[in-house]
């Protein structure tokens, strides 16, 4: 079976193509010929997920999942969430977006966070949801160089390193993304 996943991410396709396995045959909606910058404006990462999906959908039938991630702070009642990729401006620029988010955090004891990816698949016309977490904390100084995004400043529970100091393989083990793909990945081994 072929599947879209609704990404433009290289990075993203073959960490999928890790977990997925040889069992589906995934394939970019560029390499469909698809271009389309897809909007994320809506209000939660489901929505985020779901409207990417259903608009690739939309296209031409085939089945297709997209992602969408968030970093949900508790102090700061689950934000940046949905608005973690333009907190500081729209540039995404994750140097901002740290500076952004520990300003926020300056003072604040409880730095309890997590990082939320949810999956949302469209399988012969039918919608499924799948979701991964991973807990943690938001250290006061950014540690590490490796990972993308706010890895330098998110300790995972039970670690000793941020997620910008496992390796490429560590962090995929326990990662949210990671999380959620195995969940499909198990799903898809099912129909
Ligand atoms: P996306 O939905 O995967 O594009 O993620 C949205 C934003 O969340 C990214 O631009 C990053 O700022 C942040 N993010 C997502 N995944 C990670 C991660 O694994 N580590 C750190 N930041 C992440």
């Amino acid at each position: 079976m072929e599947l879209i996943f609704a990404t433009s991410n290289k990075h993203k396709l073959s960490e999928a193509k890790g977990i997925i396995g040889n069992q589906i045959s995934l394939v970019s909606p560029e390499s469909l010929g698809i271009f389309d910058s897809i909007p994320e404006d809506e209000p939660t990462l489901e929505g985020n997920a779901l409207f990417k999906a259903r608009y690739l959908w939309q296209i031409n039938k085939m089945n297709v999942f997209a992602d969408d991630t968030g970093l949900e702070v508790e102090a700061l009642n689950g934000s940046p969430g949905v608005k973690s990729a333009r907190y500081a401006s729209e540039e995404c620029d994750a140097g901002l977006n740290m500076q952004k988010l520990l300003k926020e955090l300056n003072g604040v004891k409880n730095r309890k966070a997590r990082f939320r990816t949810v999956i949302a698949l469209i399988l012969d016309g039918r919608e499924y949801l799948f979701e991964g977490i991973v807990n943690g904390t938001i250290l006061e100084n950014k540690s590490g160089t490796g990972g993308f995004g706010y890895d330098p400043l998110f300790l995972p529970d039970g670690y000793t390193k941020t997620l910008a100091e496992l390796t490429f393989e560590e962090k995929n083990l326990i990662s949210h993304r990671g999380l959620a793909l195995r969940k499909l990945a198990e799903f898809l081994k099912t129909i």
